[in-house]
């Protein structure tokens, strides 16, 4: 030992374990513990409740739930917020026999009190630091009101709209997915856990719940192994390369097993092939559902299939606190099964220092100081970057100063609850700006005017007459149409994704008019309103976009900010082109607008195409792609070929535009689609600025998962393709790769 070794570094050297001289590794620590617990405390930590109204008057159901907790049958709680209850929680558990602390996760999915645009609308932005810093933020303030863990990002490709989870990702493509998921983790976790603005994330749901047939919500999924792979797993599989500290598993059956009771996608592919340490918890109740699928004959064997799965955690089904240790006591259920999932939950408390100080996260002072900082000026970036402009004929936006007298009609106008979303727990409804709101922060009073037009779901002929009239009096009218906060998210699985109730018919007797009129669309998916599509001079889609909704969407109306929003997802023309996306496969008789569609892919009494294409989004200004070079037109599998082009901003104002690089394997042992994403560059230009966009096509870009589930890439040609949307190609070249 060096002479030189300071005081400081001596203590901190003692400290190590006095077996190896080592610090003792986590991993240690965790083994040393496992072998002072019971069973009952090992089952104990595999099992999660909800405990909404735990601390409120006492009932038998929370009565069991604390003396459990006190008893060492509780590893964790969802749905207990807020440093005083999470606090009073702890103390519980902090009286069982090892006092191993709890766990508190909560649905922190786009924001804890300061409320961000609903994951699918920051998909939009294509920002990957923005998403990142919508996530920072929320687990900053989740972090200070006592949580540990959110249960989210939701990383489900979702490509058919009826499905009402579709809110909650990042939407239909893997690729984007991908970027988004890892962002997301990396916003919520930090650099690693154990700071105090930094809290677990939870990859879910595990795995290919947005395939749900039909779109209906909690339904079979069934798809090839080649899909599986291809289209759903990429994200999960990006979440777990980002260092994701859980996964949740899902309500579906893949191909006939529940997938809570799949070894295949949690221990074959998360634990084997991923070589997954985190821990895997089951959706809620998901464990005790199995029986009603008809795959476990009773509670027990659900816990037993479960736990063999690699469900680590049961949230809320109980069936592991009730079943697990018999099983075990029976040999029915392999005590090494138990004590890896024991292991995996215990990693994660020490990585949070929890067992240093089970109160870290629940401080009064940290709690005061951060929900006492306004992050609404990050909320108000993120939000008006979400924003996509679908339409804007005879430059309608942005508004002209000199209109006087600007008529706001709509059931949204003056929403508030609804810019929440579905899945932000505790909102504060009087913090949310809604648009009414925004123009007032804008406009004069005497500018405006405004309407409801009725409820969305309830509109009487005199409540599109007051409209009308208030429109003819009007210079511009602004309408705010679209769903209330409960029409989209979980089990709100719609038949019909048409704008609801009669607001096309409010919008067309306003439009009668002759008015111009901007029509803002909120919604959690996308939705289908043709008529508006046709008519209106300028239609901006804002989502749910939280807190500050109505500014952001202000500032876009206005100018102040160039929107620059590319959709996620495909929106269709009619329900019954769903599932609905770009990447589609181009059939052996393909239809692309020939005169007659006889013996053609297609529908007699709908189009092909989409109403809104993946990556579509306008701008104010224009762009002009050009000039683009492939430094070589062949590469093997160790080259890489680099493409540049050419982007100008040709318009008069500055703005940003997400350019877009698809490709096309052209021939293949497995068919591929005739584009897939595989890279994009968010650039910014001034009037008349102009800059060179640069990708570089590897061999990986080109891999894909042929019929024996290799990843690989095969020699042949390759279509590369770069425009401003999916359907908007600026330029094309072809390569090989040898
Ligand atoms: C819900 C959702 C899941 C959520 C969990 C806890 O049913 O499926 O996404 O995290 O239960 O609220």
């Amino acid at each position: 030992m060096s002479k030189t070794m300071t005081a400081a570094m001596l203590l901190a050297a003692l400290s190590f374990n006095p077996l190896f001289g080592q610090k003792k590794t986590i991993d240690q620590k965790v083994d040393s513990l496992l072998q002072k617990m019971t069973i009952e405390e090992k089952v104990g930590q595999l099992n999660q409740y909800s405990g909404r109204e735990l601390t409120g008057p006492a009932s038998d159901k929370k009565t069991d739930i604390a003396s459990d907790i006190k008893n060492g049958w509780v590893g964790s709680m969802l749905n207990v917020k807020g440093v005083k209850d999470t606090r009073e929680v702890q103390e519980m558990a902090m009286q069982s026999r090892l006092k191993i602390p709890l766990l508190f996760g909560l649905d922190v999915i786009h924001g804890y009190s300061t409320i961000f645009p609903i994951p699918l609308a920051e998909a939009a932005s294509w920002d990957l630091e923005v998403i990142a810093q919508s996530a920072h933020v929320a687990a900053t303030e989740a972090a200070a009101a006592g949580i540990h863990w959110t249960f989210a990002p939701m990383v489900d490709v979702a490509r058919d709209a009826r499905w009402g989870r579709v809110m909650e990702g990042a939407g239909e493509d893997p690729f984007l997915g991908s970027m988004i998921a890892k962002a997301r983790v990396i916003g919520f976790q930090g650099k690693q856990l154990g700071g105090t603005d930094a809290i677990m994330a939870c990859a879910k749901h595990f795995a290919a719940y947005g395939a749900a047939i039909a779109g209906r919500d909690y339904n079979a999924v069934d798809m090839s192994e080649v899909t599986l792979w291809q289209d759903y797993l990429p994200p999960f599989k990006a979440a777990a390369d980002a260092g994701v500290a859980t996964f949740m598993n899902s309500f579906n059956t893949l191909n006939g097993v529940p997938a809570t009771g799949n070894s295949y996608l949690q221990r074959t592919i998360l634990k084997g092939k991923w070589n997954y340490t985190g821990f895997v918890v089951s959706d809620w109740n998901s464990i005790g559902e199995m029986t009603r699928w008809g795959y476990a004959e009773n509670a027990a064997d659900a816990a037993s299939k479960a736990i063999n799965a690699g469900s680590d955690m049961d949230m809320e089904a109980r069936v592991y606190r009730r079943n697990l240790v018999e099983l075990v006591k029976q040999g029915k259920v392999k005590q090494n099964i138990v004590d890896d999932a024991v292991r995996r939950v215990l990693r994660k408390k020490f990585e949070l220092g929890l067992f240093d100080d089970p109160y870290k996260f629940s401080d009064a002072a940290r709690e005061q100081k951060v929900f006492g900082t306004d992050f609404n000026p990050v909320a108000r970036d993120v939000a008006k970057k979400s924003i996509v402009l679908l339409k804007n004929e005879r430059n309608t936006l942005p508004l002209q100063n000199s209109y006087n007298k600007i008529a706001l009609i709509g059931p949204l106008v003056k929403a508030k609850r609804d810019l929440a979303g579905s899945w932000s727990l505790t909102p504060d409804s009087a913090k949310m700006i809604s648009l009414y709101q925004g123009f007032e922060n804008v406009y004069k009073a005497t500018q405006l005017s405004y309407t409801k037009g009725g409820e969305i779901l309830s509109a009487t002929d005199e409540d599109i007459q007051q409209a009308v009239e208030l429109a003819k009096q009007s210079d511009i009218v602004i309408m705010a149409l679209g769903e209330t906060w409960d029409m989209t998210g979980e089990s709100k699985s719609r038949a019909d994704i048409h704008v609801p109730g009669k607001q096309e018919a409010l919008f067309n007797a306003v439009k009668a008019t002759g008015k111009p009129v901007v029509v803002v669309l909120m919604a959690g998916r996308p939705m289908i309103f043709n008529d508006i599509a046709d008519k209106a001079d300028a239609i901006v889609y804002a989502w749910w976009l939280g807190t500050e909704a109505g500014n952001a969407i202000v500032d876009v109306l206005t100018g102040k900010y160039n929107p620059a929003g590319k959709l996620p997802v495909t929106f269709p023309h009619d329900n019954g082109q769903m599932p609905l996306y770009y990447a589609y496969l181009n059939t052996g008789r393909p239809y692309v607008g020939q005169k007659s569609k006889q013996y053609l892919s297609a529908y007699i009494d709908a189009p092909n195409t989409p109403r809104y294409a993946f990556g579509y989004g306008l701008s104010y200004t224009t762009f002009k792609y050009s000039d683009m070079k492939l430094d070589r037109t062949e590469m093997t599998a160790k080259d890489s070929i680099v493409v540049t082009c050419t982007v100008a901003n040709t318009g008069k104002y500055t703005g940003e535009e997400v350019v877009q690089l698809y490709l096309r394997d052209e021939f293949a042992s497995v068919v591929r689609p005739v584009k897939e994403l595989k890279g994009f560059s968010k650039i910014k230009l001034e009037p008349g600025q102009q800059t060179t966009v640069r990708f570089v096509i590897s061999n990986e870009l080109l891999k894909f998962y042929n019929s024996q589930l290799q990843y690989i890439s095969e020699p042949g040609s390759f279509k590369l393709m770069i425009g401003s949307a999916s359907d908007d190609i600026r330029l094309d070249g072809t390569f090989k790769l040898k």
